[in-house]
């Protein structure tokens, strides 16, 4: 395991399939990146200061650079939201890893499972163990093959079931536990609803199961009323569940200046002299500061610079 970071370039960034891109990155330095072997994970530090981990989906004998896999989640304003709407080629980013939970190697005849954009956690253990001839099979479903990327990365000659959602495909997990003998490894990664059923139908007594879930990205904000003040003004204005701090304050003769209103170019930056902000932006504002336009207060009461 490397617990120290390394400051890596994004490489590439190509699109993978509906919402899901993968980022390529190399060491700023042009050395060789630390090894990693196929079920391994590294944690991205962004520019907006949200850490998140991601598997390595590309070639572990690659020692230049590492491939993840990143799905723009529907709920984010975080991590996947900041990769696919900001992020571009060029941008330095501070990499820690990689590590894995996964096992160093597994068993022949391997079950790997993958739900959607959990195939970038198994994708590296299956095509590893089918070169080396252990006869894996993955399952691997997702809302549809144009949602589900790395299809065209798996081998002709390997066993694999593919479960499309709009063709009306399942996977039937209690008919493969029927099937398989006792002992066999069960490797999956998915939505905790997938997981869930993977672990019911392949109890541990008889088989060896082996569950990532994904982590859930931070929940979606939930708006709530608060009052503002004004510490040069005196002026104070309650803002409403459904309109934003700026628009509070243009509502009160207060208007800022506005660039993006999306929290993304920082034109609207006020200092915060009390209070909690409840940071939505995508850039990270610096300490003391925030951006109205986006962002809000987790406290009752909050006091800028105005
Ligand atoms: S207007 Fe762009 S960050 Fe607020």
């Amino acid at each position: 395991m490397n617990t120290d970071s390394e400051l890596l370039i994004v490489d590439d960034m190509s699109p993978a399939a509906e919402n899901i891109c993968t980022v390529t990155l190399r060491s700023a330095s042009q050395r060789r990146l630390p090894s990693w072997r196929p079920g391994a994970h590294i944690d991205l530090e962004l520019p907006n200061w949200i850490t998140r981990q991601y598997s390595l989906c590309g070639d572990p004998n690659d020692q230049h650079s590492y491939r993840i896999g990143v799905r723009l989640e529907e709920l984010s304003r975080g991590g996947s939201e900041y990769i696919h709407r900001l992020l571009r080629p060029g941008t330095l980013l501070k990499v820690r890893g990689p590590r894995s939970t996964f096992p160093d190697r597994t068993p022949a005849g391997t079950v790997f499972i993958a739900g959607g954009i959990g195939i970038t956690a198994v994708l590296a253990m299956f095509l590893r163990d089918h070169a080396q001839g252990l006869r894996p099979m993955l399952l691997y479903a997702g809302r549809s093959r144009a949602a589900m990327p790395f299809l065209d990365e798996l081998p002709e000659d390997a066993e694999v079931v593919i479960a499309a959602k709009d063709e009306d495909q399942r996977l039937d997990f209690a008919d493969l536990a029927a099937r398989l003998p006792a002992g066999t490894a069960i490797a999956v990664c998915g939505p905790s609803r997938m997981v869930s059923a993977v672990e019911e139908a392949f109890p541990e007594e008889k088989f060896q199961v082996h569950a990532e879930r994904f982590r859930a990205e931070p929940r979606a904000f939930v708006n709530t009323e608060f009052l503002t003040a004004c510490a040069r003004s005196g002026m104070e204005v309650t803002v409403g569940e459904h309109e934003s701090l700026m628009g509070a304050l243009a509502r009160a003769d207060r208007p800022l200046a506005a660039g993006c209103r999306e929290g993304v170019c920082g034109s609207c930056e006020v200092r915060v002299l009390s209070g909690e902000p409840e940071h939505r932006d995508l850039i990270g504002a610096p300490p003391g500061k925030m951006y109205p336009c986006v962002s809000r207060s987790s406290s009752e009461r909050l006091v800028l610079d105005l």
